[in-house]
């Protein structure tokens, strides 16, 4: 299986439930040739003194694979938007929270895969964490003009849940019927 962009925003959404954020919004935006993504959380941060080490690609803090020392989300971001003439950058207060953002040119020959955008979506608003999450989608006309929004708690209100079968077909195929316009 080929790691795709929405493989690695899910990774980077990861970090930001991970860092213990109680509200994130993610914007994914497409235009012709560009693909720009922000991912805002209110978490713990990171520590001026770690943003060093963790824009390194060899690191990561230890605790979670303690076989292993290199972090996938970050390195492969920093990765892949260099390589294929994009930008990237992560900001980040600690107590306050992090914005990691990218912007990704789409034709350019060695930038992965899109991947599946409703697998994405569905994947950031399941994890079995108690959070707000806030999706803003757009997508410019010439490729069908897209424009939502979605909050995680209003998915949990109509769904009465996010966590058995049922609704999880419910919420894919309410995504599969937006990213269709
Ligand atoms: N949104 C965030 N808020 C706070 N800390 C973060 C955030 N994103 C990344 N970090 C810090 O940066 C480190 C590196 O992140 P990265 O995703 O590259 O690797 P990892 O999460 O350690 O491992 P993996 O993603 O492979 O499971 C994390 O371990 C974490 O300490
Ligand atoms: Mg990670």
């Amino acid at each position: 299986m080929h790691y795709t962009l929405c493989d690695l925003f899910t990774d980077l959404t990861q970090n930001a439930i991970e860092a213990g954020s109680s509200r994130i919004t993610v914007e994914f935006t497409e235009t012709e040739t560009h693909l720009t993504v922000y991912i805002r959380d209110n978490g713990k941060g990171i520590a001026p003194e770690d943003m060093k080490k963790v824009k390194d690609p060899f690191y990561t803090d230890g605790k979670k694979h303690p076989n292993r020392k290199v972090g996938l989300g970050i390195p492969f971001l920093i990765q892949t938007a260099s390589s294929t003439g994009g930008e990237w950058d992560i900001t980040s207060k600690p107590g306050a929270g992090t914005t990691v953002f990218c912007r990704i040119d789409m034709t350019h020959i060695d930038t992965p895969p899109v991947g599946s955008i409703t697998g994405f979506f569905r994947q950031i608003l399941t994890f079995p964490e108690s959070y707000e999450m806030e999706i803003v989608r757009k997508r410019t006309a010439k490729n069908g003009a897209l424009d939502y929004r979605i909050l995680r708690s209003e998915l949990i209100d109509a769904l009465g849940s996010l966590d058995d079968a049922e609704s999880m077909v419910l919420l894919g195929s309410y995504l599969e019927g937006l990213e269709e316009g």
